[in-house]
């Protein structure tokens, strides 16, 4: 069976330490698997590249449990997060990055406009409509508004994703519908920022051995969360153990991390 759109064919998880939220998205889980994400090595490429300023105001898009975005007000004074769900910085508003505005509470506070909009680790999960992430980043900016951030891009988890997809593929389900990441290339993603009204000013795209403190089994349960591909784990893992565990039975994959820095221009 093939078909363009995902059936929803959700599950009962088996975690029972952590409370997901209606996405299956677990902070808990995420700290504990995935802490890696905001650590200080993995942040300060894209933290310098941002480069904030006293005074600038921020907006984090995607915020996650905002340990980088406290990163940041520790040089802004103040920071904004913004996810699909809430977290615990002082100033953060639930959105969907699709369809990004600012709420009447925070446009007071910031006069309006952000002076720039940060994202880490966050926009390749917005795979609905990417220029409509754009296009919202480019309302809540400022003209000349900076607009930085990293995510995976073009060859992200190389080997991982082609086995999620045999193993899909293999139950007779179309892998792409299933698919959760949108990973662009340069190219691809300076074509949407332009056609925004941005002007990039760095892009780079660059390979990241990424370990995996508690194995690919557990990287998997958290990003596959409630869907049928709880089923496939087993199979995924058994097919990446040769390009990803080492002889001590240690776990890592390929991220390539696309960076890049933009400025809305003036209209
Ligand atoms: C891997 S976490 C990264 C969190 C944080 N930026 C960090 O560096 O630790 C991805 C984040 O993107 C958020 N997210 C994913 N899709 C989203 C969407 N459509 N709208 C808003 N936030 C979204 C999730 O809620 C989560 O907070």
């Amino acid at each position: 069976m093939s078909s363009s759109r995902a059936p929803p064919l959700h599950v009962k998880r088996e975690d029972s330490d952590s409370e997901p939220d209606s996405t299956g998205w677990s902070a808990s889980q995420y700290n504990k698997n995935a802490h890696f994400v905001y650590s200080s090595p993995f942040v300060a490429p894209v933290l310098e590249l941002l480069g904030a300023r006293p005074g600038e105001s921020v907006l984090d898009l995607g915020c996650g449990s905002a340990e980088v975005s406290l990163d940041i007000e520790r040089i802004v004074t103040q920071a904004t997060g913004a996810k699909a769900q809430q977290n615990g910085l002082r100033h953060a508003f639930v959105c969907d990055a699709h369809n990004l505005g600012v709420p009447d509470e925070i446009a007071v506070m910031i006069g309006g406009k952000f002076d720039v909009v940060f994202s880490n680790a966050t926009l390749h999960w917005c795979k609905r409509d990417p220029l409509a992430v754009l296009q919202g980043v480019s309302r809540v900016l400022k003209p000349d508004g900076r607009f930085v951030a990293e995510m995976g891009g073009f060859m992200n988890c190389i080997g991982v994703r082609s086995a999620l997809y045999s193993a899909i593929r293999a139950r007779g389900h179309d892998p792409a519908a299933y698919d959760p990441w949108y990973f662009p290339s340069m190219e691809d993603y300076v074509k949407l920022l332009v056609t925004v009204g941005f002007e990039p000013t760095h892009m780079s795209i660059t390979p990241r051995i990424t370990p995996l403190p508690t194995g690919l089994y557990e990287w998997l349960r958290l990003f596959v969360r409630n869907s049928f591909l709880h089923r496939i784990m087993g199979e995924v893992v058994e097919n990446c153990r040769v390009d990803c565990q080492d002889a001590t039975g240690n776990w890592a994959m390929t991220y390539m991390r696309l960076r890049f820095s933009a400025v809305l221009k003036s209209k």
